[in-house]
């Protein structure tokens, strides 16, 4: 079919009560992306000449979203009548007036529904000169959703919303998926006839599936194959539910594709992250946003990486990453925290307890222990030693640190920002960095130690210490 006969109308106007939140339903998030990102991305695959969400409560959060990631989406407020028919006809008004072909329609709490199905809807839909073709599903425990009614020869009746259904009604197992292809006109036609005369005092859009018969076209009602695929979320639970079966679903897709996952269930990936043959994930492993992890490469246990670069052979374990880029052969954790801006070069190290930010940090550089890194620059191979703090901060301003390669910094360091170290330098253990360091000079500013002798046999009598000395002195 070509796309010019083709729209697609995504329902995101209702409430959404059954959450109980201030944010908007569909903007809650599954794998990384709103539940309405899942549909538009689904909505925009089938290369519609229009897409059209319908929003209206919490309008302006969810033009938001709308225009900041579907431009071309063509964005339609729903007027103040209720009901998910409503909707579709304030929408219908955005096709030009002499469109004409099909209307698929979706929602946007229903974050799985892919592609191929709705092709396959659409394709029964034309080959068949349908009115409308909607999709069913059976669930073994259907609350919630309207049930489908047909007749002794298994034909399409009508849908019968929970609230208005009878007690036989609700015993019925299959039930309205809300997912749907219309010829355009006659729902515009049908949309006309329906009334709001139920227990909601909605406009239902299922009802203009009854009228498009009563006119004399026919109603295909298809049985989805795959129940998940037609899950809607009107609360969280069934939120987490439709979560845990999407992660399911990208871990399955990222082990057929060469990752080794050992624990699944406690391994979150975003459907953002891109992940690379033989990297291996251990439990605890959250993959967030737009994150790619390099071949070789294992992760966890427990790490949480967002939005962040890994190349091949790196190691990161128990660790928090944001905004960052870890190149080849790195190793990082357990207990490292790298903050936005952090660059670690390959072979390099950044080792337990230290945080790093807006830190650029040379090829086979480490900085092993204890410490926190924060506006710098290290050259290559230079060793930070153990508890050093980079003093960014003077209450007002933050400043950098240069600091060249191969230097040999002693521990418990401070170095006062703004303050560059040459390359081959050493600094010794102790000392307060507040100039800079030329190339190849040791810089130290410790006071020169005394040792008072016997002091504690004097100054501590009869304590244990005291007692100690003696007995080695003797
Ligand atoms: C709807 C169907 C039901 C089906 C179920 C499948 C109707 C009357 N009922 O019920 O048969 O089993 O979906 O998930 O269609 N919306 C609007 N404007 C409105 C009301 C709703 O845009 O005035 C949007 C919502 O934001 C949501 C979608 O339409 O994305 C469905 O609305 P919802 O209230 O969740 O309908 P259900 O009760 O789930
Ligand atoms: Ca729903």
């Amino acid at each position: 079919m070509s796309e010019q006969h083709l729209a697609v109308i995504v329902l995101a106007a209702g409430e959404g009560t059954r959450m109980r939140s201030s944010t908007p339903k569909v903007l809650h998030e599954i794998s990384g992306l709103p539940m309405l990102g899942h549909a538009l991305a689904t909505a925009t695959a089938l290369g519609a000449q229009k897409v059209i969400p319908v929003i209206r409560h919490e309008k302006e959060k969810l033009e938001q979203y709308i225009t900041s990631f579907y431009p071309n989406a063509h964005v339609v407020l729903q007027d103040d009548v209720p009901g998910t028919g409503r909707a579709v006809e304030c929408a219908l008004d955005a096709l030009p007036a002499d469109f004409s072909g099909a209307v698929v329609v979706t929602s946007g709490d229903v974050p799985l529904l892919d592609v191929q199905t709705i092709e396959s809807m659409i394709e029964v839909h034309l080959n068949t000169g349908a009115g409308a073709t909607l999709l069913t599903a059976s669930f073994s425990d259907p609350t919630g959703y309207g049930r489908i009614i047909r007749d002794a020869s298994n034909s399409f009746v009508s849908i019968v919303e929970e609230r208005d259904a009878t007690e036989e009604q609700r015993s019925i197992t299959e039930v309205n998926a809300g997912v749907y292809v219309f010829d355009f006109k006659h729902l515009k036609q049908a949309l006309g006839s329906v009334k709001s005369q139920n227990a909601s005092g909605e406009k239902y859009l299922t009802d203009a599936a009854v009228e498009i018969l009563k006119a004399g076209s026919q109603v295909h009602a298809l049985e989805v194959v795959d129940n998940w695929l037609v899950a809607g979320v009107n609360n969280r639970v069934q939120m987490q539910q439709v979560s845990s079966e999407l992660n399911r679903r990208i871990c399955e897709g990222w082990m057929l594709a060469g990752v080794t996952i050992t624990h699944p269930e406690s391994t979150f990936i975003d459907i953002t992250a891109v992940l690379a043959e033989d990297v291996t994930l251990l439990p605890g492993t959250h993959l967030k946003g737009i994150t790619r992890i390099g071949s070789g490469s294992t992760i966890g246990p427990e790490v949480v990486i967002t939005d962040t670069q890994v190349g091949s052979n790196v190691s990161i374990t128990k660790s928090q990453i944001t905004g960052s880029v870890i190149d080849d052969e790195a190793t990082v954790g357990p207990f490292s925290y790298l903050r936005p801006g952090t660059h670690l070069g390959a072979g390099g190290k950044i080792g337990t307890f230290v945080e790093t930010k807006n830190a650029v940090i040379g090829a086979g550089s480490k900085i092993p222990h204890l410490s926190y890194v924060g506006d710098a620059t290290i050259g290559e191979h230079t060793n930070i030693g153990a508890g050093t703090i980079f003093a960014n901060y003077d209450g007002v301003t933050k400043h950098h640190t240069v600091i060249g390669s191969h230097v040999r910094s002693g521990s418990h360091n401070v170095f006062v920002a703004p303050i560059t170290i040459g390359d081959g330098a050493y600094t010794a253990a102790g000392t307060v960095v507040r100039k800079d360091v030329a190339p190849g000079s040791l810089a130290m500013n410790v006071a020169p130690q005394r040792n008072l002798a016997e002091w504690v046999i004097a100054k501590r009598p009869n304590t244990a210490s005291a007692d100690a000395a003696k007995k080695a002195t003797e």
